[in-house]
């Protein structure tokens, strides 16, 4: 049996962990930080997720043979260079591969150097520059913060004015700290998108089954943007032929394009599209698991989540079982009425015994007895189905028995996927 330890501590964390359980080979798995709610699935520990000495001094103190790397600033902060350098083998990518997320210039002129998809673009790391270029650039455009933002420094410009607040905003007033010191400005694209999430061991890439995110806080796509209130798996717009495009024109090519850049990428790569009119196009990379998608991917998962793993490690991927169900998954997220601005949190939940094997936990504390919301986003109730319209009524009908005080959540995930079935 083998003692994991995986960092990280939301519901996408929630979801690998109750995954990897499944596997025979798994002994005591250890969250760092992870969260009161999944304590029946986890020991939790305190660490913080970007203490990288602390998690390697708990890795070499405890024995540890295996570490899961699942969020991004980990990563990017090479947690798996120094688990890996303490002789603990890793799922995740090492920082020289991480960048690949972790500056959008790196992602940007990666893919211009080996002919990948993804919208036309100039960077800049000047102001007057940037805001010259804006003179005449075509309008919609997006400004992106370089480095990570926590999912927020990406600015959609419908006007010429718009553009060049976003540029003040992040090269003067650096509203995103260091990451704004360099952006890219880029087309503006049109299309449904689709995530897909790729186990990959720097050589082979295996796709898993495609997601959709629905990244607004309100119904019909309103509101502000969050990490995530809900996913749904597969994606109906990912056809077999468009998935077959997408390996020769993106997936491999970029395996390969990191492997030429001496920068293998191992672990989960994750590739946001966007199958606009010319054919599919990289909106972005994310170096890890995408949450919430991991909350609808991974339940469809039939293979081995921990030999799948380990694979990506060893380098064997190519002889790896790993099958995905043909059935349809969602998730809902119920969160704290005012996220992602402010909400309040402190409230006691209220999960049916029932219903808890299907909830992965993103922000809950323990108080005694009592699980207490601790976040925005609180959890991500789940079910697997014969067919998409089944899981999302089963996934509405187990959101329907959970309560707590301002508890928030969308209605209508997985509509408009319905609508193209
Ligand atoms: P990101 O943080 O890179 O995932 O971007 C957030 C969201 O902004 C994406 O999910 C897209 O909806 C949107 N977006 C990013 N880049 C573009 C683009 N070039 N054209 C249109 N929408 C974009
Ligand atoms: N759900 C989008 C992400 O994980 O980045």
């Amino acid at each position: 049996m083998k003692n994991i330890i995986v960092v990280g501590g939301g519901g996408r964390e929630h979801a690998v962990i109750k995954k990897l359980k499944e596997s025979p080979e798994v002994g005591t798995i250890y969250a760092l930080p992870g969260n009161g709610g999944m304590e029946g699935d986890a020991v939790c520990v305190n660490v913080a997720a970007t203490d990288i000495d602390s998690i390697v001094k708990f890795a070499y103190e405890n024995k540890i043979d295996y570490a899961v790397v699942t969020p991004d600033d980990p990563l990017v902060l090479g947690a798996v260079d120094a688990l890996e350098a303490h002789g603990v083998p890793c799922f995740g990518p090492r920082a020289n591969a991480a960048i690949i997320e972790g500056s959008k210039v790196f992602s940007k002129n990666l893919m211009k150097k080996y002919g990948i998809p993804t919208a036309r673009y100039e960077t800049f790391d000047n102001e007057a520059a940037a805001l010259s270029y804006l003179e005449t650039a075509p309008i919609p455009t997006v400004v992106k913060a370089d480095g990570l933002a926590l999912g927020k420094g990406v600015i959609i410009a419908e006007t010429r004015d718009e553009a060049k607040a976003a540029v003040v905003s992040m090269m003067r007033d650096k509203k995103f700290g260091k990451s704004g010191e360099h952006i890219v400005i880029e087309e503006f694209l049109t299309g449904p998108e689709v995530s897909v999430l790729s186990f990959t061991d720097g050589e082979t890439v295996i796709p898993m089954v495609s997601s959709m995110d629905h990244k607004r806080a309100l119904d019909g796509d309103k509101g502000l943007n969050t990490g995530g209130m809900g996913t749904i798996a597969p994606n109906p717009y990912y056809t077999k032929e468009i998935a077959a495009v997408c390996m020769e024109t993106i997936f491999l090519p970029t395996i390969r394009a990191m492997k030429a850049e001496g920068r293998p990428f191992k672990g989960c790569l994750y590739f946001g599209l966007m199958l606009t009119p010319d054919g599919p196009k990289v909106i972005e990379y994310n170096c890890r698991f995408g949450d919430p998608e991991t909350q609808v991917v991974l339940p469809l998962l039939e293979s081995d989540l921990f030999t799948i793993m380990q694979a990506t490690t060893n380098g064997t991927l190519a002889e790896t079982e790993v099958k995905f169900s043909e059935k349809a998954a969602a998730c809902v997220i119920m969160a704290s009425a005012g996220y992602p601005a402010s909400y309040e949190k402190g409230f006691p939940m209220d999960i049916p015994a029932e219903v808890a094997p299907y909830v992965y936990v993103a922000g809950a504390k323990k108080d005694g007895d009592r699980l207490l919301t601790n976040g925005g986003r609180v959890l991500g109730v789940t079910a697997t189905a014969e067919d998409l319209k089944s899981a999302l009524a089963l996934a509405y009908s187990r959101v329907e028995r959970i309560s707590f005080a301002n508890a928030y959540y969308r209605k209508d995930i997985g509509k408009r996927a319905l609508e193209v079935l």
